[in-house]
């Protein structure tokens, strides 16, 4: 697509952003004093919610747009994409703002991170909270008595059960695994990050277009193994970039080592390493000293992990390329 079309979409859909604050702010169904808006307009919302790539909503109407296959969508259909957009946007900051105060990190988006505000504290567990619960209130006022609504409204509940479920098994296995390395496995793993990563960040976009635009999502499994399959393939380029990465480039510091994460570098540090590099491992990983940082970084390079990073990104780029190319070979036959 072209630069000036992406920038045009964007333009649009920053500007849904503003009316939907707007609505937000003057709900009915609170009457919100004063404070209660200065802490939402300026701050909460803007800081949370506004501050991040936008890909995932932006995803949904570049998906909508090849779903109408051709036709030009009017000006009202790209509005409802864009809601449903800043819905999985709403949803992405309420699941970073409540991830930041579990993983203890500091940094998100290139700033501090919510929670880490002196004025925000434990109050962002609420915020977490007002953010979820606004996406009800945006989807009512857009979609209430469409003939998608319960679907829609489904779709959001079970991508969110998958991802908080994703999000438990992630943040418990640092408590079992530190007795227990046998716990870090690939299987494990997969579990973990298609559950709390691929599921809204992949799946979401393209399913609400789906919905809006009036098809049935069980007729798109396929579609979704490829979704899931990308979604696992960007964690574990996070997982990469959270040891590897430049925090000015990511807008974030990486924690996972001093979490004791159960990261795709440490999945394959423990299937490469000899008993004496265990040892470095088993000493080091889930401390947040830089010096025990330093060292497990300096053990995957010695592990080449790096090298085998760039043989699976290769890997998955060809599975991936194929299995499209297949599902498009099928949908073509079943015109
Ligand atoms: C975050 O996973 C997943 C959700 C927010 C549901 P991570 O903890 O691995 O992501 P970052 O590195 O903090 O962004
Ligand atoms: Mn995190």
């Amino acid at each position: 697509m072209a630069a000036e079309e992406v920038a045009g979409t964007t333009a649009t859909f920053r500007r849904v952003y503003e009316t939907l604050k707007a609505e937000l702010l003057r709900d009915s169904a609170f009457d919100f004093n004063e404070d209660a808006v200065r802490w939402l307009d300026a701050q909460m919302l803007d800081y949370n919610v506004l501050s991040g790539k936008l890909n995932r909503g932006l995803a949904v109407i570049e998906s909508y747009k090849l779903l109408k296959a051709g036709s030009e969508p009017s000006e009202d259909e790209v509005f409802l994409a864009c809601i449903l957009g800043w819905g999985i946007e709403w949803l992405q900051a309420y699941f970073l703002v409540l991830d930041d105060v579990m993983d203890n990190s500091q940094t998100r988006r290139g700033k501090p991170c919510w929670y880490r505000l002196p004025k925000v504290g434990l109050i962002a567990i609420n915020d977490g909270l007002i953010l979820r619960s606004q996406i009800s209130r945006i989807f009512k006022r857009y979609f209430y008595g469409k003939t998608y609504y319960v679907d829609l409204l489904d779709l959001f509940n079970e991508v969110e059960f998958k991802t908080t479920s994703g999000e438990l098994l992630d943040q418990i296995i640092t408590n079992e695994g530190k007795k227990d390395l046998s716990k870090y496995t690939t299987d494990n793993y997969r579990r973990i990050v298609e559950y709390k990563t691929a599921y809204y960040s992949f799946y979401l976009p393209v399913a609400s277009a789906l919905l809006l635009s009036g098809w049935n999502l069980d007729d798109y499994v396929q579609t979704t193994h490829i979704l899931v399959e990308m979604g696992v393939y960007f964690q574990i380029q996070d997982d990469y970039l959270d040891c590897f990465g430049d925090p000015e480039v990511m807008g974030k510091i990486g924690t996972d080592i001093e979490d004791y994460k159960c990261s795709w570098l440490f999945v394959q540090a423990l299937s490469r390493v000899n008993e004496q590099q265990k040892g470095i491992l088993f000493e080091n990983y889930g401390k947040s000293d830089p010096a025990s940082v330093e060292k497990v970084k300096a053990l995957y390079k010695e592990l080449n992990l790096e090298m085998a990073f760039s043989q699976y990104e290769r890997e998955t780029y060809e599975n991936l390329t194929s299995d499209m190319r297949h599902n498009r070979m099928k949908q073509y036959k079943q015109c």
